[in-house]
Parts: C-alpha cells; sequence; structure tokens
C-alpha cells in the first residue's frame, strides 16, 4: 500500500466534510484510561489516527503530554486548527502508521481508536510493533480491531462474488471503486484468536472486548458494527501480579452484545 493509497478513504472524506462535523464525544474508554495515567505519573499520549482530534483534545484538556498523529493532511491541519482555536497544548504530525517517527520509549500510551485495521494484516504487525516500540515498559495500548463479526464482512464476501470486493489475503478485503466511505482502503477484520495469539504479541492484554452496535442506517444499508477494544500493556519481562485480564475467554462468536456507551465488567 502506497502513502497515495492509504489516503484515499479518510482523506477525501476529512477533506470534504470533516469541517462541517461536529466533533464526537470522546470514547468512554478513552475518559476511563486518563485517571489511571494520572495516578501512575504517566503523561505522554500519542492519539495515533487522530483524525478530527476528539481524543487529541480530551488529551489536552486533561493537561496529558497530548501528541497526534495521522496520515491525513486534511486531519493534521483541522486538528492543528482546533488545538490553535481552544489554546491547547498539543503537536500533531503527518504520519503513516507503518512508520511512526516518534523513536522508541517515547509515550507512556498509545490511543489508536478505530485505525489500525485500514491495512493489510503485514501493515497492521508493523503498526502495532511499530506503537510497542514507542512505548515505555509499561505504557498503554487503547485500540480497536474490527471484527469478523462486522457485518461488513458478511458484504465483503457477498461483493467477491460480484466483482466489486478483492479478497487481498485472508480476511482482508477492499472495495476498490468505492467513493462514499473509507473502503477504498484495506480492511483487516480480525478474530480474538488472531488478536492474542498474534497480533498482540509483546503486549500483556488488560482488557478485550468486543463492542457491538446496530447501526440502522449506516453506509445507506442495515448494518451491524462489531469491533474488538483492547487495552494493553507493554511489558517485555515478568507480568505484574495482580492485575488480572477481564472478560477472559469471550469469544468472537459470543452472544454477548453491549450497548455502545458501557463499560465491560472488571472481573478481578
Ligand atoms: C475512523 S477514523 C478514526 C479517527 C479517530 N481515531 C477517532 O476515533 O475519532 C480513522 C483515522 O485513521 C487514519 N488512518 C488511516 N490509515 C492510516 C495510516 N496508514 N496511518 C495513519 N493514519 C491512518 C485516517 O486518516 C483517519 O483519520
Amino acid at each position: 500500500m502506497t502513502e497515495a493509497s492509504a489516503q484515499l478513504g479518510w482523506e477525501r472524506l476529512w477533506r470534504e466534510q470533516g469541517c462541517d462535523l461536529d466533533l464526537e464525544q470522546p470514547r468512554p474508554e478513552v475518559v476511563e484510561l486518563l485517571p489511571r495515567l494520572r495516578a501512575e505519573g504517566r503523561s505522554r499520549v500519542l492519539d495515533l489516527g487522530c483524525g478530527l482530534g476528539r481524543h487529541l483534545l480530551t488529551l489536552a484538556a486533561e493537561g496529558f503530554q497530548a501528541y497526534g498523529s495521522d496520515i491525513s493532511p486534511a486531519a493534521v491541519a483541522m486538528c492543528r486548527r482546533r488545538l490553535e482555536e481552544t489554546g491547547l497544548p498539543g503537536e500533531v504530525v503527518h504520519a503513516d502508521m507503518r512508520a511512526l517517527p516518534f523513536g522508541r520509549d517515547a509515550f507512556d500510551a498509545v490511543i489508536a481508536w478505530n485505525v489500525v485495521y485500514h491495512a493489510t494484516l503485514e501493515d497492521l504487525l508493523r503498526a502495532v510493533e511499530g506503537v510497542r516500540e514507542s512505548l515505555r515498559d509499561g505504557g498503554y495500548f487503547l485500540a480497536t480491531f474490527i471484527s469478523v463479526n462486522d457485518s461488513s464482512y458478511a458484504s465483503a464476501l457477498e461483493g467477491l462474488a460480484s466483482g466489486e470486493v478483492e479478497r487481498l489475503e485472508p480476511d482482508t478485503f477492499v472495495w476498490a471503486g468505492d467513493v462514499r466511505t473509507d473502503k477504498a482502503l484495506p480492511h483487516h477484520y480480525t478474530t480474538e484468536q488472531e488478536l492474542r495469539g498474534r497480533i498482540l504479541r509483546g503486549f500483556r492484554i488488560l482488557s478485550l472486548r468486543e463492542n457491538r452496535r446496530d447501526w440502522p442506517e449506516f453506509e445507506r444499508e442495515p448494518r451491524f458494527s462489531a469491533h474488538w477494544a483492547v487495552l494493553a500493556r507493554k511489558e517485555p519481562r515478568a507480568a505484574q501480579a495482580g492485575e488480572a485480564e477481564h472478560v477472559k475467554g469471550k469469544t468472537a462468536t459470543g452472544p454477548q452484545t453491549w450497548p455502545e456507551n458501557t463499560t465491560p465488567t472488571k472481573s478481578r
């Protein structure tokens, strides 16, 4: 994937619609992480694939050293403008997640909400490894990954038959002619097993759950959204005692659904 093709989906969307869109509320998972970071004295946080900046601005407003990065120049410009308008401190760079420019041990936490799965598996793995390198020991990684249970996975399989969709590799699809959404970018769909066994190697998973919700009118077709939300920690040495993983064993096919704005139950 070249940078030009990586920009296909979001750069156009942000350029055409970004200025008109109200900033969405920050995700509760992001807000909930902040007291933990504060309590541990962890202050440098990257919002990777910051988009229009809802998490970046929250971080800055909450007194963290806020950094943002995105492959879309329109998104970067918008975030810089919003920081300037609000007078909040923060730094935003134009960067591809596959080649993060921050160096080793740069951050105490990296947030990548709805970002890293816009890629082939190889590129996704490269991005996650880059995150790991840029984190200090014990640093947090809060991220989402699109699930094989998302209804667009089934649509992709249907699109294969009609020729609208190309399968680049197992579970990675691209809607090459799409000009309405971000689907001209590859999307890699994941299972819980792949997350635990491959993608998050080198991290200790603190929580892993599947956020599901109905999106009746998304992209002009009935849609069921399913994304894995993961909080993990870079812990290269012995795992810390007493920090139990919660929602352990929940499978991709599990029947339970959570409303978009709820918090997972912690079992300790
Ligand atoms: C769904 S938006 C999410 C924005 C933001 N994280 C949020 O939650 O509001 C996905 C973002 O990922 C960015 N993105 C996609 N591919 C990328 C890449 N290869 N490198 C960096 N950013 C990328 C897009 O430009 C877009 O801003």
